[in-house]
């Protein structure tokens, strides 16, 4: 069929509906190098304005799984797999993959780079030196096969459609939309070949969905699609009003990860990452129910055989494993601004995108695409909402590069912050549930 994509992406623009064959010639055309960057970014924009409706998604959807190949798992039995909408400080996958392995639940996961404010795995994980997130597909699979965890970018192979438009929504403000959203996640999920999907669907300022009411929304988007697929899928929303544990940065969020494969991981994030680690064992039918499924993840811990399949992750990718075994040695940013208590207070709310955006400031996000970014900077948080702090006490580290714009990153950081004389209470992490049968 003739393409003419301007006026695909006016009649999106005005409100119109286009048809599967269309939305299959704008997404193979696009990944083919065939539609520049400036007209899928058009017509990102204009889908964020007007939506897709549920049969526009699914045709976005698949169109984006055959942009590439499409594995096959079934020879390593129930693969399961987990996806995070996407928040500040978000480390769940880094704690719960190598948790769930140890349980022996093959894990094969391909994770993204951070999307607007928000961090990405694939970033994160490189900060451990040599750490390789570009494994091809026989790379995958073999180690998939070895050690029963693998955590990679996309390859070039699968959903390539969806990496390309990944790096484009990133730096043109077409985050986020509901279908760009649904159709992004489960593309990915589809052609890597899981079984099963346990989403985590974040919720709040530091998350692209605002409130409950939309995050439901594209979580039933999500079960609709991967049902229509064959895949069985949990979400679970979770609250993202304020970041996720106490790090928001790359090396920074690595030592907290290590640190919550030690047992010693703030409570937000050891509470997520056992919710979501049971429902993987669940969905991989590797326990009978979550009760029995939290008491696996919580041995996996106790054990220290959820860090051994870290280590050996780490290993299996190139990574310099001495940082796995003394988180000192991950790169370190320069100079550390710590924010202290001007009176004593409770902290009634922090605002995870402002944190978020901060921390992209610092260096530890992209502006544009294709940045690089700078895996030394970020925030510590040492009070969450709740928490009581003595006047003087420090709230808040600012790890800085010692660039010309830390001095706007460190007045964001103690802005995000809001207070009050009296108690607060704390705030609840799971706050839904939307899952296929
Ligand atoms: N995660 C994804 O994989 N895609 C998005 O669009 C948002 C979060």
């Amino acid at each position: 069929m003739r393409l003419r994509v301007v006026e695909l992406i006016e009649r999106k623009r005005d409100g119109g509906k286009l048809s599967p064959d269309e939305i299959t010639a704008l997404v193979l055309g696009y990944s083919a190098g065939d539609v520049p960057d400036y007209q899928m970014a058009a017509f990102c924009m204009a889908v964020v304005w007007r939506g897709m409706d549920a049969a526009e998604t699914a045709a976005l959807t698949a169109a984006m799984v055959r942009s590439g190949e499409r594995l096959d798992l079934s020879r390593f039995g129930r693969v399961v797999d987990k996806h995070s909408t996407g928040g500040v400080g978000d480390k769940t996958t880094l704690v719960v993959a190598p948790l769930v392995a140890a349980c022996g639940a093959p894990v094969a996961k391909m994770s993204g780079r951070g999307l607007g404010f928000s961090g990405g795995t694939l970033d994160k994980l490189e900060s451990i030196k040599g750490y390789r997130v570009d494994l091809t597909t026989a790379e995958f699979l073999a180690q998939l096969e070895r050690i029963g965890i693998v955590v990679t970018g996309q390859t070039a192979d699968l959903a390539p459609a969806d990496g390309k438009m990944y790096a484009l929504r990133d730096t043109t403000g077409t985050v986020p939309s509901i279908p760009l959203i649904a159709s992004s996640v489960m593309s990915k999920k589809i052609a890597v070949g899981a079984h099963a999907v346990v989403l985590d669907v974040k919720v709040g300022s530091g998350a692209f969905m605002k409130d409950v009411r939309s995050a439901r929304e594209l979580a039933r988007a999500m079960v609709a699609i991967g049902v229509a697929h064959g895949l069985a899928v949990t979400c679970e929303l979770t609250d993202m009003e304020q970041p996720l544990g106490r790090a928001v940065g790359n090396s920074l969020e690595i030592a907290e990860a290590i640190a919550a494969l030690h047992g010693e991981g703030p409570p937000d994030l050891t509470q997520l990452t056992r919710v979501a680690g049971a429902e993987m064992l669940v969905r991989a039918r590797r326990v009978r129910d979550s009760r029995a499924g939290l008491g696996a993840i919580d041995k996996a811990i106790a054990s220290g055989a959820g860090f051994a399949k870290f280590r050996e992750l780490v290993a299996a990718q190139g990574g310099d494993v001495s940082m796995v075994d003394d988180p000192a040695k991950l790169p370190r940013a320069p100079h550390v601004q710590s924010l202290q208590a001007p009176r004593t207070a409770y902290v009634a709310g922090i605002a995870a995108d402002e944190v978020g955006i901060a921390s992209v400031h610092l260096g530890a996000g992209r502006e544009k695409k294709g940045d690089p970014i700078d895996h030394r900077t970020g925030v510590v948080l040492h009070a969450k909402v709740g928490d009581r702090v003595e006047r003087g006490q420090p709230y808040a580290d600012v790890h800085l590069a010692g660039k010309p714009g830390d001095a706007d990153a460190i007045a964001m950081v103690r802005e995000a912050f809001r207070w009050s004389v009296r108690r607060v209470p704390r705030r609840r992490l799971v706050l839904g549930r939307i899952a296929s049968r």
